[in-house]
């Protein structure tokens, strides 16, 4: 049997834990140390996932990248060219096309919709968050759906002098019964 493919999503947050102010924020406020993990974390996957929103605003950046884009604009499937990929995932399922394509490790790139989608359908293994010692006060959470699910801290790291941290984090299947302290659970109303 083939191995299954590894996920692994990557955000910057603000301390307030916001990936951007609005949906047309440019990520250009996170720190050098975070564009190289960045980078780094690029040139070691197969392919990008990244939201058609996000897409629009990096495009430039990513032009050189293997990206598939999630959109609502195409039916299922639309190969623009070697290097770009729209797929709709409400009618065709992520993880089918990234097994069928032979792709063995998976860049998630957001935004909030596309974490929130990878996250819902079980498709994250890795979680790198970089905290940037910023406050937005407002602005996208990094998840936007109501989805339970346990993860464990494997690295922290104090990128630079600013305090910028990076936290890795992997899905932990094992415990999936465990709450954090004070985590509310809500009845379910009988019908
Ligand atoms: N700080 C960070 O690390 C980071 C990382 C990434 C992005 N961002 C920021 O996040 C913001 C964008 O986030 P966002 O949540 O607004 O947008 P997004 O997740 O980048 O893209 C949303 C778009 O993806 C498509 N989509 C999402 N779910 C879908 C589904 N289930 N089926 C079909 N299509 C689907 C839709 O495209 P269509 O409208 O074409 O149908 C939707 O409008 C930007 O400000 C960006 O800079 C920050």
């Amino acid at each position: 049997m083939l191995p299954k493919p590894l996920y692994r999503a990557l955000a910057a947050t603000s301390i307030d834990g916001k990936i951007a102010k609005r949906a047309d924020h440019f990520s250009d406020w996170t720190s050098p140390e975070d564009k190289q993990h960045l980078r780094d974390t690029i040139a070691a996957s197969d392919v990008i996932v990244i939201g058609n929103n996000t897409y629009k605003l990096a495009e430039d950046r990513l032009q050189k990248r293997n990206c598939i884009v999630l959109t609502s604009t195409v039916a299922t499937i639309q190969r623009i060219h070697s290097l770009l990929t729209y797929m709709n995932p409400s009618n065709y399922p992520l993880a089918d096309l990234i097994n069928e394509s032979g792709y063995k490790t998976i860049c998630i790139l957001g935004g909030t919709q596309i974490y929130s989608y990878c996250l819902h359908n079980n498709l994250i293994d890795e979680l790198h968050i970089t905290v940037e010692p910023v406050v937005f006060g407002e602005g996208l959470p990094l998840f936007n759906t109501p989805h339970e699910s346990n993860f464990e801290l494997t690295s922290s790291q104090q990128l630079n002098k600013r305090g910028t941290m990076l936290l890795k984090y992997t899905y932990n299947k094992k415990d999936l019964q465990w709450k954090p302290p004070g985590f509310q659970t809500f009845p379910v109303r009988s019908p």
